[in-house]
């Protein structure tokens, strides 16, 4: 059967999941034409995936060849930085780097940030509960995260308004985005950008430290003789921004659109506030944020009757095997008392998001401050401008308005 899923038709990229359904009743390892890869849909197959070390991360190496090959020397210095990238590397180069970074990211350490992400939160929402209208992406889900990872790499947060086209301009590339033509020199100048302004952070911190800042750390771990040269100090840290706050700005974005549209799920957040935490999860497994893991094949591989050839990209499609009914009852309701909820949205095995609990705990504290906030407004308009990222599913803006009070 020649299956038809094309990511980046407008109506997909809506709506991905009845087509994405069909491919994992039909064809659940399927040849995808538009991404010249194999797509993964069933939840067993995406985990399977993850823990198999035939299927490599080192996902970046053949778009650098194919760079070089193009004579494109600004592309090829993307690509050589970005190969630096720990998502982007197998063991035995993964390890140490991930090791480098974990001790930030345990639940202890995170659990501490709660009162200064709630801080950061109050100082975003206080102006925006006095504004009859304001957008949801921009004014919140976007500065919230961007603020906390700021503080948790120990820059300052004035920068944090120009990461914002730096990380715009980089997701067009990491994700895959067709609407921007444009997408690989604003990729390359935006990486060159960030690795710059990192570089010169190092450069001054090396004699003046900021104690508790994950930069200086790296710094001191460095200084110390650890396994981390100066090229993957500074990619790091571009890594932990990144990763930091494009996907959770998604996770509150998405949230907040699923709890308008839900209602009933809404009034019973309200009504037991306690139901938070199984609210992220949902939200994550319904709609998550990083939509997708990308894999190189590194021999041939068989998987049901396919065989992957050695060198085909593979895209294991965690929005699909998030609502695997082998896995979930009832899949496409969206549930925020479901339990068990054991989705795929942080991926599996040794590359398992580092920022997991930061990005729960940032979302767990948001919702408890914006429930009071969201329980009488309303999208502005029905129409939502999806982001054709392939990789990061969320809307670009999400423009909220309380409903006129009717004259007495
Ligand atoms: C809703 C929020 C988030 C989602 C859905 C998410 C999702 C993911 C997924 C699926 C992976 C695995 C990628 C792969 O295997 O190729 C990953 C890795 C990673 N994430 Fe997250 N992430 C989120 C938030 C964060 C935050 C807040 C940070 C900040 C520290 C972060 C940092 C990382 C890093 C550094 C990796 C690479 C880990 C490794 O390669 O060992 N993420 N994330």
């Amino acid at each position: 059967m020649k299956n038809t899923f094309d990511p980046f038709a407008p109506e997909i990229i809506a709506n991905p999941y009845p087509a994405l359904e069909r491919l994992r009743a039909v064809e659940p390892v399927s040849w995808n034409e538009p991404l010249r890869g194999w797509l993964l849909t069933a939840y067993d197959d995406v985990k399977a995936a993850q823990k198999d070390r035939r299927f490599s991360a080192e996902r970046v190496k053949p778009f650098t060849s194919h760079m070089a090959a193009t004579e494109r020397p600004e592309l090829e210095r993307m690509g050589t930085l970005l190969n630096q990238w720990l998502l982007f590397r197998d063991p035995p180069a993964h390890t140490p780097l991930r090791r480098l970074l974990i001790d930030t990211f345990t639940p202890r350490a995170i659990n501490a940030l709660r009162p200064r992400i709630g801080e950061i939160v109050t100082e975003l929402l206080s102006p925006l509960s006095a504004r009859d209208q304001f957008d949801m992406i921009g004014d919140f889900a976007f500065p919230m995260p961007a603020t906390v990872i700021a503080h948790i790499l120990g820059v300052p947060s004035s920068d944090v308004p120009k990461f914002r086209s730096w990380s715009n301009d980089l997701a067009t590339v990491i994700g895959n985005s067709r609407q921007v033509p444009d997408r690989f020199e604003r990729g390359a100048r935006a990486l060159f950008t960030l690795t710059d302004y990192f570089r010169s952070t190092v450069l001054q911190r090396s004699n003046e430290r900021k104690k508790g800042a994950l930069v200086d750390d790296l710094i001191s771990a460095r200084e110390a003789g650890g396994p981390m040269s100066e090229e993957e100090l500074v990619a790091s840290c571009i890594l932990i921004l990144f990763a930091g706050h494009e996907t959770t700005m998604n996770l509150i974005g998405n949230a907040t659109l699923l709890l308008l549209k839900h209602r009933n799920q809404l009034a019973l957040l309200r009504d037991d506030p306690n139901l938070v935490s199984s609210m992220v999860e949902e939200v994550l497994r319904y709609e998550c944020a990083a939509f997708v893991i990308v894999r190189i094949a590194d021999e041939d591989i068989e998987i049901g009757e396919k065989t992957i050839a050695k060198g085909d990209r593979v895209f294991l499609m965690l929005g699909a095997a998030n609502r695997d009914p082998m896995h979930f009852d009832n899949p496409e309701s969206f549930d925020i008392r479901r339990n068990p909820n054991r989705h795929l949205s942080f991926g599996y095995g040794i590359h398992f998001c580092i920022g997991a609990q930061l990005a729960r705990v940032e979302a767990e504290v948001a919702f408890e401050y914006l429930l009071p906030l969201i329980g009488d407004i309303e999208p502005v308009s029905e129409d939502l401008d999806w982001d054709d990222n392939f990789v990061l599913r969320g809307v670009k803006s999400l423009l909220l308005r309380r409903p006129a009070v009717a004259a007495a």
